[in-house]
């Protein structure tokens, strides 16, 4: 039967390119690539790497590095990069293979390596896989050696780059080992297709039986549906396959559910198909593959459609990396970025620009988030197609994926007619082995001038993907792009380009100058803020040349039926691609949350427009300004309520109605104490308020989570929280006190972070970490041991902070 090992744990490292000199095999004849078996690094019996340092993986060496200022010429991204110096790694992990699985067949799984990776099994070369992106696989069998000690190494090279801001390195996703009965599912082996509108609860699958042996096979094929609750819901009738010697076969099953609950992102119901394989009346293998039922369309005049009902597509572009992690984000803190991104309001996430973690998108599933999942690059070659058809094959089961997307922003070929014939390639073997998604492709902002290109030249996508509002940066584009192309779906598969800095008004003299970055010196009058030149502030007026305002962003998808939905740039901040400034800056300002999921102040106006459902109200900026009474200060209050009245110390400053989908501002003299607006509904009943009052001095640190309890399985992460405080609790608006966290009982530290874009302090290594803008972040991963943890927060002449929560059995 099917077992799935868990291959994160107990991995030796090596940082670098040369190897210490004992690593090779002193005295060998031979090289690895000149007979089989003679690579020493994967010699089980090479001692080497037993002196390694030890780690579990998920695992990004990039992360563990210093900033460098000097340009690396060796890496022409560096600086795009986060200044972070990538390079080559070595990994090592030892493993017994028992004498009673000498009939089965071993395959070793790869969610994703960052990159160009060369895999050998006990001295044996196994493959290379180039991708930083895609998942793999390989069959081990037959180098394996049964009832002794085996060993892989996995050799990665991160020199080169594939996008154009940090990316890691190393085996920054999950591993496993699988063992299977020689007549067994290949690797995405079950492919499920459920109905359309008038019949959601059909069921075709096609279902993959692979025989590895040496004689043919007839294969059972049985196969019944449980449902959300684990309840068998269907039985469907067995096939029987003949199966000839080292071959696949394919059973295809059908199946109907009369009234199936559907999957949506209100109710992100999962189904689960079981297969069973048997031979001989022996169950072979037993295969689980989770779905959803829901139908959708993109309508070219009303947009999206979900279950029959129109849904806009509010929509973050997400990168993969997190604060405290780079990109070795644990399944945990994939689910919690999630959630961070629903509580805004979104619901969808495109994987910019590449396909995910397959963890994301479990999380997606289970959580009702759409998700457009994007291809690194086209490409019409075996590689190229290989990327795409692998990446379907993973991840077409998945109920939370609407859209495929062939790529991003390819200036050199996307109105050339060699793009045409890389994309239409693509598109068609996209409907091939998925006829139920659509294609789509995310256009620079020249997008209204290449759709022309691609109409003269009969080509279309089957959703068009527009980044930005076109080169003349105007609404209008949408308007004449539907006027010409009324029956051409639409989306803002990429949009906003603002920049912002969470608790930042003014530039931080301490830091200046900063690095302005080519494009800026080159432009500058395309930049809407006059303080881009030196910070991007908290209120979201820094917008690139390409992009623009968040309220402009929102009200042109808002107010068109036939526009799907919107992309913003981005959910979260991250590392790299810093522009329009350089050094010192090291992570990005365009998310709407920061590096560690803190909500900038902008986030409140998606939060307000998006969450129509519940009120909410926001009031910016802080109200500390010593040293400043009577000056006029920029006051932003942020709400979706009808009208909102702003008292300072209690005296009224006046009502305003708030228009839909915009914000209010007030200049107000400055005098400490206690800021606030106070909402009001349309029948002038108060239902809301924000207060911002004058902090006083810091006085202590307080620690928050969202969990009461986590898994005692070595793997989940629990993301803690805190604020420096002053002695009434208020926030410490300005604060910078570097915090030192403890953990008592079964968890240590996985990293730490504090969403300032130009911190150059350690993320790892350390349980330190400074205070920016009064916030900072620790991530804690539990040991594989039950019991409680506890953290406890200490800061020089602060009262302490702690929490504690339970590690509870798996
Ligand atoms: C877009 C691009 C993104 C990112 C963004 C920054 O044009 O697609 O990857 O670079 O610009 O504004």
């Amino acid at each position: 039967m099917r077992e799935t090992i868990d291959f994160n744990r107990g991995w030796c490292f090596h940082h670098g390119d040369s190897l210490p000199r004992e690593a090779s095999t002193p005295g060998a004849e031979f090289t690895a690539w000149q007979k089989a078996g003679a690579h020493a690094l994967s010699n089980p019996g090479n001692p080497a790497p037993d002196s390694w340092r030890k780690l579990d993986v998920p695992h990004d060496f990039v992360i563990e590095g210093a900033v460098i200022h000097t340009v690396l010429t060796d890496q022409p991204n560096h600086i795009s990069h986060g200044y972070l110096p990538r390079g080559k790694a070595w990994y090592v992990k030892k493993f017994e293979v028992p004498e009673s699985d000498r009939n089965r067949r071993l395959q070793l799984e790869f969610d994703g390596v960052f990159r160009d990776c060369t895999i050998h099994v006990n001295g044996h070369f196994i493959g290379r896989h180039l991708s930083g992106y895609t998942s793999f696989g390989f069959d081990i069998t037959d180098v394996c050696r049964f009832g002794e000690l085996n060993a892989v190494s996995v050799q990665v090279d991160a020199t080169e780059s594939e996008l154009w801001s940090y990316e890691g390195g190393g085996i920054y996703r999950s591993t496993r080992l699988v063992k299977t009965s020689c007549t067994h599912i290949p690797r995405w082996g079950v492919h499920i297709v459920t109905g359309g509108e008038h019949v959601p609860g059909k069921i075709a699958a096609q279902i993959d039986v692979e025989n590895s042996g040496d004689a043919p096979v007839a294969a059972t094929v049985a196969c019944h549906i449980l449902d959300d609750a684990g309840a068998v819901c269907v039985e469907m009738q067995p096939q029987t396959l003949s199966i000839d010697p080292v071959a696949r076969t394919t059973a295809s099953i059908h199946a109907l559910i009369k009234t199936p609950r559907l999957w949506s992102t209100d109710t992100p119901v999962c189904y689960r198909l079981v297969t069973e394989v048997s031979v001989n009346g022996a169950v072979t293998d037993r295969y689980v593959q989770p779905f959803g039922f829901r139908f959708f369309r993109f309508d070219p005049q009303t947009g999206f459609h979900l279950n029959g009902r129109p849904l806009k597509i509010k929509g973050v572009c997400c990168h993969q990396d997190h604060a405290g992690v780079g990109v070795a984000v644990p399944r945990a803190l994939q689910e919690w970025r999630v959630k961070q991104l629903q509580e805004l309001g979104a619901n969808a996430i495109r994987t910019s620009h590449n396909p995910p973690d397959p963890a994301l998108l479990d999380a997606c599933d289970r959580m009702g988030m759409l998700v457009m999942d994007e291809m690194r690059m086209p490409g019409s070659s075996g590689e190229m197609q290989a990327q795409l058809a692998d990446t379907i094959r993973r991840d077409r089961n998945h109920p939370s994926v609407i859209l495929w997307s062939l790529g991003n922003e390819e200036m050199g070929i996307q109105n050339t007619t060699t793009g045409l014939a890389i994309f239409s390639r693509l598109q068609g073997l996209a409907h091939a082995l998925d006829p139920t998604r659509p294609v789509t492709y995310a256009m620079n902002c020249d997008w209204p001038g290449i759709i022309e290109f691609h109409d003269a030249h009969r080509f279309r996508f089957d959703v068009v993907g527009a980044n930005y509002r076109g080169a003349t940066n105007s609404s209008d584009c949408y308007d004449s792009f539907h006027a010409r192309h009324p029956d051409w779906p639409l989306i803002g598969s990429e949009t906003w380009g603002g920049c912002a800095t969470r608790g930042l008004y003014e530039p931080d003299r301490s830091t200046i100058p900063v690095e302005i970055s080519k494009e800026f010196r080159d432009r500058p009058e395309c930049w809407l803020d006059d303080d881009a030149r030196y910070f991007a502030s908290a209120y979201g007026g820094t917008v690139t040349p390409w992009g623009c305002t968040l309220e402009e962003t929102w009200r042109d998808c808002a107010s068109r039926p036939f526009l799907a939905g919107t992309f913003i740039w981005t959910g979260f901040d991250y590392r790299g691609e810093q522009f329009p400034y350089e050094w010192p800056s090291v992570i990005s300002r365009f998310g709407i949350l920061d590096y560690c999921g803190f909500y900038k102040e902008v986030a409140h106006y998606l939060r307000a427009w998006w969450r129509r459902d519940t009120t909410h109200i926001f009031l910016m900026p802080h109200w500390n300004w010593e040293g400043r009474e009577g000056e006029a200060i920029r006051v932003r209050c942020y709400a979706n309520c009808a009208e909102v009245e702003l008292f300072l110390n209690g005296t009224s400053l006046g009502r305003s109605a708030m228009p839909e989908n915009s914000r209010l501002e007030w200049r107000v003299p400055y005098v400490p104490g206690c800021l606030e607006a106070i909402g009001f509904d349309a029948g002038g009943k108060r239902i809301c308020s924000s207060a911002r009052k004058t902090a006083k001095a810091p006085a202590g640190l307080r620690l928050w989570t969202d969990r009461k309890c986590m898994t005692a399985d070595g793997a989940d992460v629990l993301v803690v929280n805190a604020a420096v405080i002053d002695a009434t609790g208020e926030i410490c608006p300005l604060a910078d006190n570097e915090v030192e966290f403890e953990v008592s009982g079964t968890g240590v530290i996985l990293g730490l972070g504090n969403g300032d874009p130009m911190s150059h302090e350690s993320e790892k290594f350390t349980n330190r970490r400074r205070a920016y803008h009064g916030l900072c972040q620790v991530l804690i991963q539990s040991c594989g041991t039950q019991g409680t943890l506890s953290i406890n927060a200490t800061s020089r002449q602060l009262e302490s902070g702690s929490l504690s929560v339970t590690a509870a059995a798996p």
